[in-house]
């Protein structure tokens, strides 16, 4: 394979709730995509075996970015895997960062990450920062167990964006760098819910009562470690769920209809289309 030459586009966490809509969107564009992940993709490539980077990024000239999940210590390993982009001839790196991030410490992979991206000049790059996304309420921790949603977000409010609007986002970023260089969007959807209004739609399309429950934070966190989430990831759920319970949650703004021409989705149709999700 080529080093320099490549033209295809190398799709990270490929069979995640963005990365899997991001390679198909680029792949209905025609444009040449290798998938990445551990297993059910293109190619195998694993953060934990930094062996397995050169051959993902072999013949690529465009990265679609997803950072070790669950993690906090990512920085450095994802400096690493950027190391091995600049030498393989990668051109252009969309990152998917989170809401917000532009004001965080540097300490915060994430934010660390954005910055480390900043500082290289071989390549382009965009940052894409979503809010929270809708699909937590289908696919994971906002899911309704025994019809409650179970989080400790008070009466706060989050403009919940879709997985589908953000991989649109990163689609027109990669597949027009250069129209997108040094641009960072902040996906929103295009209100901002309590999570008793979203509750409340899940439930108009259930049909049936589905109730959001507050609950004390740490509380909450001791069980999401019990349930699986790594200790020390959980920092992190206690600042996301502090920031909206304490009313500085996301806003909706324009970004989705700047970078793709087209508004966001609206959580009432997000939940009529994802129905069969909360079917008993
Ligand atoms: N959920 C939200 O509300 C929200 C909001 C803002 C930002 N974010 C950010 O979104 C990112 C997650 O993106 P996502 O939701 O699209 O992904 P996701 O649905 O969590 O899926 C994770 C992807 O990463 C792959 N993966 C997991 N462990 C890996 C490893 N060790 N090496 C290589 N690949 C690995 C998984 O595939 P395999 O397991 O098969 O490898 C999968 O394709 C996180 O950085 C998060 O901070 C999330």
């Amino acid at each position: 394979m080529s080093e320099v030459t490549g033209n295809y586009t190398l799709v990270l966490g490929a069979t995640g709730k963005t990365g899997a809509r991001v390679a198909k969107k680029l792949i209905d564009q025609r444009i040449p995509v290798r998938t990445a992940a551990r297993s059910r993709a293109n190619v195998r490539f694993d953060w934990n075996d930094p062996s397995t980077f050169a051959h993902a990024l072999a013949g690529i000239s465009g990265v679609y970015l997803v950072s070790p999940v669950m993690r906090v210590d990512f920085a450095g390993i994802v400096g690493r895997f950027l190391d091995e982009a600049e030498r393989a001839g990668v051109r252009h790196v969309t990152y998917l960062s989170a809401y917000g991030m532009e004001h965080a410490s540097e300490k915060v992979a994430l934010r660390a990450v954005e910055l480390d991206l900043a500082s290289r000049t071989s390549f382009s790059h965009s940052i894409v920062r979503p809010a929270w996304f809708m699909q937590n309420f289908s696919e994971t921790f906002l899911k309704p167990v025994n019809d409650e949603i179970v989080v400790p977000g008070g009466t706060g409010a989050e403009a919940f964006v879709g997985a589908e609007d953000i991989a649109a986002v990163a689609a027109a970023t990669l597949a027009d760098p250069a129209g997108h260089a040094g641009r960072a969007y902040s996906p929103t959807g295009p209100e901002a819910l309590t999570f008793d209004e979203a509750a409340a739609h899940i439930s108009n399309v259930v049909g049936r009562k589905i109730s959001y429950r507050d609950m004390d934070r740490e509380v909450w966190i001791d069980a999401m470690i019990q349930a699986g989430v790594p200790a020390e990831y959980g920092d992190v759920l206690r600042s996301l769920t502090e920031t909206i319970a304490s009313g500085r949650g996301s806003r909706p703004n324009n970004d989705v209809l700047a970078a793709t021409g087209t508004a966001p989705t609206r959580f009432e149709q997000f939940a009529a289309e994802t129905a069969a999700a909360w079917r008993l």
